[in-house]
């Protein structure tokens, strides 16, 4: 793993601070009560990060086991949830073997499956997640959408957060491996404190884009009905190429 340890997992909540978390946990849980056969109150998060979609489903009534593979960040998450009962345990998804199984339903959420880059591996993941939900539990999970990122990609972006002691910079630089369907983003992360003296790292995350149909014929092909697609966390908008983000349901069978 070289990616979310250190001090980007320290930063990574500062990063995210304006992502409407509790909008999507509020759509993940209508789309549990939408599509679930059956009751459906545990939980298995699939690179829960830190942790946020996890402490906003447990307010709703959820029971989670929320995982990660970086240690730093679930210790972020950890540390988050001093008054929570979720259960943070350290999983590759390509490797899953989550005590408690088999669970009501599994979510992935940010577009974390698409960090699992190949065919082999991303068919791993599906048939975890199915050994770990029960006869028709929901698998809810966000990617990448292909068309958006074909379309509209950026290939330099800056940001910049400006702290008490210290301005951050983030310049992000993308570029696309086209047959591989990877966009690989450099991070360079500035801290300018205010007393002169500054601090940098770097880091790349590669993660993969897909199309609709695409992630049906996988979803079929691992064992689980695809119900529907989503623009993101709305029923209001219909896919388009202006779609980044694209929330599928599916149920196991
Ligand atoms: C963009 S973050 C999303 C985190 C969280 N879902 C959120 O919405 O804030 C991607 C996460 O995927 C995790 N990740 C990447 N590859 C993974 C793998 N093979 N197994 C488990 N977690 C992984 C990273 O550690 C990171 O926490």
């Amino acid at each position: 793993m070289t990616s979310y340890s250190g001090r980007h997992a320290e930063l990574y909540d500062l990063f995210y601070a304006d992502k409407p978390y509790e909008v999507e946990a509020a759509f993940v849980a209508q789309c549990l009560r939408e599509y679930a056969v059956g009751p459906t109150t545990r939980l298995l998060e699939i690179a829960c990060g830190t942790g946020t979609h996890a402490l906003q489903l447990e307010q709703r009534g959820y029971k989670i086991v929320a995982t990660d593979y970086s240690p730093d960040m679930l210790a972020r998450a950890r540390q988050k949830a001093a008054n929570s009962q979720v259960e943070f345990q350290l999983q590759d998804m390509t490797q899953l073997e989550v005590g408690g199984a088999p669970f009501d339903a599994a979510y992935c959420l940010f577009d974390a499956i698409g960090y699992v880059g190949t065919n082999e591996a991303l068919e791993k993941v599906f048939r975890g997640v199915h050994k770990h939900l029960r006869r028709d539990g929901l698998f809810i999970f966000e990617f990448w959408h292909a068309a958006a990122m074909l379309r509209h990609y950026d290939p330099v972006r800056v940001r910049r957060w400006e702290q008490e002691d210290s301005t951050i910079l983030r310049i992000s630089e993308t570029s696309l491996d086209y047959a591989k369907q990877l966009s690989s983003v450099c991070y360079s992360i500035y801290e300018l404190k205010h007393d002169g003296t500054y601090s940098s790292f770097t880091e790349t995350q590669t993660n993969r884009y897909f199309l609709v149909q695409e992630m049906a014929a996988w979803l079929t092909a691992t064992g689980f009905a695809p119900l529907t697609w989503f623009a993101g966390f709305t029923n209001s908008e219909s896919i388009s190429d202006e779609t980044w983000h694209i929330v599928a349901v599916a149920r196991r069978s």
